[in-house]
């Protein structure tokens, strides 16, 4: 494939309730990102996906959205939009959207229309169904946001299902005048001028045409509803279509937040003939709990671990395509306290922890705050708590027998809102993100953890991270997008090394994620980068790495 720009981008994630607030209502918004558009082209960011920003009730913070092609009014004016793009096309940052296709909001007016005349041509655009025979939902699918995935339409009698809330009852793919409008809602923002899209929740559209019941794993008698909903067969011709009739042909770059991708249909997903240009590497960002979305088993998992999934999900890609590879989102809390043990949430672990992922073959995203290595946020009660999963989640807990305590710290250290309190841009009220009162409490952490002080002091980590992108997007750029990957074994789990190689040239990036001294035989060569002042020292072809000190060079 020829070169594209995503060859050798870094995109940055803005949450866009939490990143700047031009307006004081303590709320960000559309010109509250155009504001702070040239700290990210001081970054060095290549494009930035937004998450949603379109009408929405908000009962999942705009992944429910009642008009695709209209700005909310606590985000802007449709004008404000079209400024954030020329600001950014003059930056030379290009601008993604999250494109939420899976539902929509029970707000819009397709299903208020589905809703008011069964007969509408608008009810065949969701999934209504008759209920049991014994009056109840048609089966025990298990909402991701909790509760039966399945509401019942008093008027008709009928359910309708949902993926997530109830508020957002799922779209009907199988309808082609339903995928058509989807479409052209598509093309009606690439005329506007966005070069690519984040796909929301894609894997759900194909369900399970006979709807089974399936074996109940909770108390609720309800079971996951993954397997009737998740990569179903037959997804694919529906991705296929939306691939060659909006995407293809306007060489958009599209990455998909593609859950459930078995390991042998990765290539169905991305690489040249690819549904996607990229799809999220989400194999180990829930490395913290235990495997089949029981989230408040903990899984007590090692740094050696973390390190072993990191290097079979390279391998996995390897012959494929690229994933983008990510350390945080939105739906995430912060990646210190997930990934490493106490006691290593430090500014030299994010250091060490964004070496190893900048590096790694594919497309690298940032989430807002991670350059200045953000933490968990040090949550009092729930009552501090917004977020619709984080409210379901303490229930879950509660119901699963855990006292409301160990709930509580269970979400603390769980809850999608420790990535979504506001960006700290300085020390003064506010911490430079709003003039009023924000939606999430500011982090206390706001003297010390914010951009300015951060942009004065030349060990932070934001300035770190300004080596790491001007390192990444420099003349290795297509072997670290593209290039080859080979792990190097170390005995201390706590030392992450690898090789990436191209036309001859290789690259070894090497760091140790641990409170110990460590030492390896490593290629020797020239250093490219590293998080301490006498970087690299050797004797021979032993490499001394001080704790948590991470190294980059060229071989020679
Ligand atoms: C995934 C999004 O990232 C998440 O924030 C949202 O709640 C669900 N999809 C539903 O749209």
């Amino acid at each position: 494939m020829s070169k594209q720009w995503w060859h050798n981008a870094v995109v940055y994630q803005i949450y866009p309730r939490s990143f700047m607030d031009a307006n004081g209502d303590g709320c960000g918004d559309l010109a509250g990102i155009t504001q702070r558009l040239d700290y990210l082209a001081g970054l060095g960011v290549d494009a930035v996906w937004i998450s949603p920003f379109f009408t929405s009730p908000m009962v999942d913070n705009g992944y429910d959205i009642s008009d695709y092609r209209g700005i909310d009014p606590r985000f802007g004016t449709l004008e404000d939009f079209d400024a954030l793009v020329a600001r950014a096309n003059q930056l030379n940052i290009k601008i993604l959207l999250d494109l939420v296709l899976n539902h929509s909001s029970d707000q819009h007016p397709w299903f208020k229309a589905a809703l008011a005349d069964p007969a509408s041509h608008y009810r065949d655009y969701y999934i209504f169904k008759k209920p049991a025979a014994n009056g109840g939902p048609p089966n025990n699918w298990r909402s991701i946001f909790g509760g039966s995935a399945w509401q019942l339409d008093d008027a008709s009698g009928e359910y309708y299902l949902h993926v997530f809330a109830k508020e957002q009852p799922d779209l009907n793919w199988e309808n082609p005048r339903l995928r058509q409008e989807l479409y052209d809602v598509v093309d009606w923002w690439l005329d506007r001028g966005v070069s690519g899209f984040r796909m929301d929740a894609i894997t759900y559209i194909k369900k399970d045409p006979s709807y089974p019941s399936l074996p109940p794993d909770g108390p609720d008698g309800l079971a996951d509803l993954s397997p009737g909903t998740q990569t179903r067969p037959g997804i694919g011709a529906f991705l296929t279509e939306m691939r060659d009739t909006v995407f293809g042909p306007r060489n958009v770059f599209t990455v998909a937040e593609a859950t459930g991708v078995p390991p042998q249909q990765l290539a169905d997903f991305i690489g040249d003939d690819g549904y996607f240009t990229t799809i999220f590497d989400f194999n180990y960002c829930d490395i913290d709990i235990q495997p089949g979305g029981i989230w408040h088993a903990r899984s007590g998992h090692t740094v050696g671990q973390l390190r072993q999934a990191v290097y079979e999900s390279q391998q996995a890609s390897l012959a494929v395509g690229q994933c983008a590879i990510m350390l945080e989102n939105h739906d995430l809390p912060r990646a210190l306290e997930r990934y490493l043990p106490a006691g290593l949430h430090t500014d030299a672990a994010a250091k060490a922890l964004g070496t190893v992922s900048m590096f790694l073959r594919g497309i690298p995203f940032l989430y807002q705050g991670q350059e200045l290595g953000a933490r968990n946020f040090p949550w009092e009660n729930m009552d501090q708590f917004d977020d619709v999963s984080t409210k379901d989640q303490y229930q879950r807990a509660l119901d699963a027998g855990h006292s409301s305590r160990r709930a509580f710290e269970l979400v603390c250290l769980r809850s999608r809102d420790n990535a979504r309190v506001p960006m700290l841009w300085h020390d003064g009220p506010g911490g430079g993100f709003t003039t009023g009162r924000p939606w999430l409490p500011l982090h206390p952490d706001a003297p010390a953890r914010n951009v300015k002080n951060q942009e004065q002091d030349p060990t932070s980590v934001l300035n770190y991270y300004k080596k790491l992108l001007a390192l990444h997007r420099g003349e290795y750029c297509a072997l670290f997008y593209s290039g080859g990957f080979e792990a190097c074994p170390h005995k201390d789990e706590g030392v992450f090394a690898y090789l990436r190689t191209a036309g001859g040239t290789t690259i070894l990036v090497v760091a140790n994620i641990s409170l110990q001294q460590a030492e390896g035989v490593f290629p020797q060569g020239k250093v490219l980068l590293g998080t301490h002042r006498q970087t690299g020292m050797r004797t021979g072809n032993t490499l001394a790495l001080c704790p948590m000190e991470a190294v980059v060079l060229r071989c020679e």
